[in-house]
């Protein structure tokens, strides 16, 4: 595997592999974008006036944990967003769409794929607990999904369809993991 040279630009070459150091430049980058947005800024603004650090610092090990499996991360992500008020479709629209494309920028396919699919999956909760259980996930975000998984396995692109994804046929809740680390008992 050869290492890339670093080509010296405004943003990074693209890292192959998540590193704590790395992931702590993609939180740091993405929450920029977030204050800077002027949907999504005043929210996060007003609610973390004067804890922007812990934040920041709190979702590095949060990342981390997911993707390293580093497992330090303590909290509880619905919890944490069920006090936010005002929060309509338009907002998990746009965090994805700055999130996914500040991955896209910052890391190689493989390795992107593995913040893009829990950052979808967990999104899609979130979404059914402030929309309630019968809201439809946007078939943009189910199809994104479904073609990530495909990535993961490894499968060729192909037609997207929702056949990949569980079946919750009327209305059903997704059996979704919310914190997207597996629990293999250690
Ligand atoms: C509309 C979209 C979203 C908004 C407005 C939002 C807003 C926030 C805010 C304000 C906090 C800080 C809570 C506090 O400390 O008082 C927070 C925490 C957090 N958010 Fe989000 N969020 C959104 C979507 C997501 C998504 C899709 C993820 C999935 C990765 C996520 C993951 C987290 C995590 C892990 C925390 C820390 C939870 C803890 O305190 O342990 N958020 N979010």
């Amino acid at each position: 595997m050869s290492k890339d040279l670093a080509v010296q630009s405004s943003s990074p070459a693209p890292a192959s592999q998540p590193s704590e150091a790395n992931i702590r430049e993609l939180v740091d980058a993405f929450y920029k974008r977030v204050d800077d947005d002027p949907l999504l800024g005043p929210i996060f603004s007003s609610e973390l006036s004067g804890r922007w650090d812990a934040h920041l610092a709190k979702m590095t090990t949060f990342w981390s944990s997911l993707v390293l499996g580093t497992k330090d991360y303590r909290g509880n992500v619905q919890e944490a967003h069920r006090p936010l008020g005002n929060i309509e479709p338009q907002h998990f629209a746009r965090w994805l769409s700055l999130f996914l494309d500040t991955v896209q920028n910052r890391y190689e396919p493989a390795a992107a794929v593995q913040f893009m699919e829990p950052a979808l999956r967990i999104a899609q909760s979130l979404q059914l607990s402030k929309f309630g259980w019968d809201y439809r996930i946007p078939d943009t975000q189910l199809a994104l999904l479904a073609s990530l998984k495909r990535l993961r396995r490894g499968e060729p692109a192909g037609h997207e369809t929702e056949a990949d994804l569980p079946d919750r046929s009327s209305g059903a809740p997704f059996p979704v993991n919310v914190t997207g680390v597996e629990n293999n008992g250690s």
